[in-house]
């Protein structure tokens, strides 16, 4: 459930019409629910119940600093991949003792400031990453927190592009090997082992794979207990799917159910790294149509916001729900809603039935995550602003960016 609604005719964020925030802000315009957002984020918190755990919001779905900034203010941890989204999180207000770091290409510099600040854990990725850290925190004075992410081999049903759990993936290690890095890592004087990490995929639509691999991964917890490597946590990653067409994802709930019903008996911390189950539904893209363009083959409507503003139409094939702002009446047509880019991939939706004229709004529903952060400047476009809703008031969290802030960091050549 989120907070986008029609109110009197119009398509509104909690109780603020989204026509008014495109008159105010322009388009496109990134419109979030503070109400959403801390709706999702308190869903797995209270699903985990009374069982110890810690809900790491996975920043890089959308890492603008008021979003950090309303989660933090909830109690969250984040899961990280770089040194910049740290920065992100403590200037935020996150703790950073709530901080887990993911990602297999972590940096020297990285991995010092995530020591200084005194991180959670490091989610390990390989036997030479093991090996930096081991060093770097050795020439800090200081021991380092990891977990190592195993790779369980299976399935997740999901996009290729966005399925992280199967051998041939660069992420974690083999299950195979895991134990055998154990070992390297619990003899390493400047680590000590607190977890083990996994997370197989993005937008899971079903839990057989979360279980499957929770499965292998207690498997893999009780073989290291049995060489005396004892663990404090299991980081289960994140990846539950939202609906954005039809999908009937498992809700929050179900599948901590289905986990702690797994975890019986054992003791371990439960962490867990939802980034779109939180963000997505908490979002939409505004833009507004520029021009319609009926062709002898198909009717075009081509928007403001393009392929450089949301990238998931165009990289993924993927279905977002377009609606109209303030619907009006008449007959539907078949539109495919295009962006200006130049590139025939540009599109936000394709086939949409619409009643449309010039200069109407839409939105572009479930693009809180994954929308923004992977937004970019092509063609020369500026990057879109972003507001946050709270009730019936408005926040500018991100100003638009200008074309003077675009070129600020460029030059040419000597003469
Ligand atoms: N933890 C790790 C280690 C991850 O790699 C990811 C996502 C997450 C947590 C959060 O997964 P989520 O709960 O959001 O599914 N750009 C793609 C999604 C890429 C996901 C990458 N990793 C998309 O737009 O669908």
């Amino acid at each position: 459930m989120d907070h986008f609604n029609y109110q009197d005719g119009v398509l509104c964020a909690e109780d603020v019409s989204l026509q008014a925030l495109a008159e105010a802000h322009g388009t496109p315009l990134y419109v979030y629910s503070r109400a959403t957002l801390e709706r999702h984020w308190k869903a797995f918190d209270d699903a985990l119940g009374d069982h110890p755990h810690l809900v790491c919001y996975a920043v890089k779905a959308n890492s603008s600093l008021a979003v950090l900034n309303v989660l933090a203010r909830l109690g969250a941890g984040f899961d990280i991949v770089s040194g910049g989204e740290l920065e992100r999180v403590l200037r935020a207000g996150g703790d950073p003792k709530r901080v887990v770091f993911s990602g297999v290409g972590k940096q020297v510099g990285e991995m010092r400031r995530a020591l200084e600040v005194g991180i959670r854990c490091f989610n390990v990725e390989s036997v030479a990453e093991l090996e930096r850290l081991n060093r770097e925190a050795g020439g800090l004075g200081m021991i380092a927190p990891v977990s190592i992410r195993v790779n369980p081999d299976v399935d997740a049903g999901t996009h290729p592009y966005i399925s992280t759990g199967l051998k041939e993936n660069k992420f974690g290690v083999d299950v195979e090997d895991a134990l055998d890095l154990y070992r390297q890592a619990a003899a390493l004087p400047h680590l000590r082992v607190t977890g083990l990490d996994c997370h197989i995929g993005s937008q899971l639509t079903s839990l057989d794979p979360f279980v499957d691999a929770l499965r292998r991964v207690i498997l893999l917890t009780r073989a290291l207990e049995g060489e005396g490597i004892h663990l404090e946590h299991l980081d289960l990653g994140g990846g539950l799917g939202i609906r954005y067409q039809d999908e009937t994802p498992p809700s929050p709930r179900d599948y901590a159910q289905a986990m702690l019903a797994e975890l019986k008996g054992t003791g371990y911390e439960i962490l867990l790294e939802p980034g779109r189950a939180i963000a997505g539904n908490a979002g939409v893209l505004v833009t507004r149509v520029e021009y319609l363009k009926p062709t002898r083959h198909k009717d075009f409507a081509i928007v403001d916001a393009a392929m450089n503003d949301l990238i998931r139409p165009a990289l993924y094939d993927a279905w977002m729900d377009i609606l109209p702002v303030r619907p009006r009446g008449g007959e539907s047509r078949e539109y495919d809603v295009v962006g200006p880019v130049c590139e025939t991939g540009d599109f936000l939706g394709k086939g949409r039935s619409l009643v449309l004229e010039e200069g109407d709004l839409l939105a572009v529903r479930s693009a809180g995550a994954y929308g923004y952060v992977m937004s970019s400047n092509y063609n020369t476009r500026t990057r879109a602003a972003e507001v946050m809703v709270e009730g019936d008031r408005a926040h500018v969290i991100t100003r638009r960016e200008t074309l003077e802030d675009l070129l600020a960091r460029e030059t040419v050549l000597p003469a």
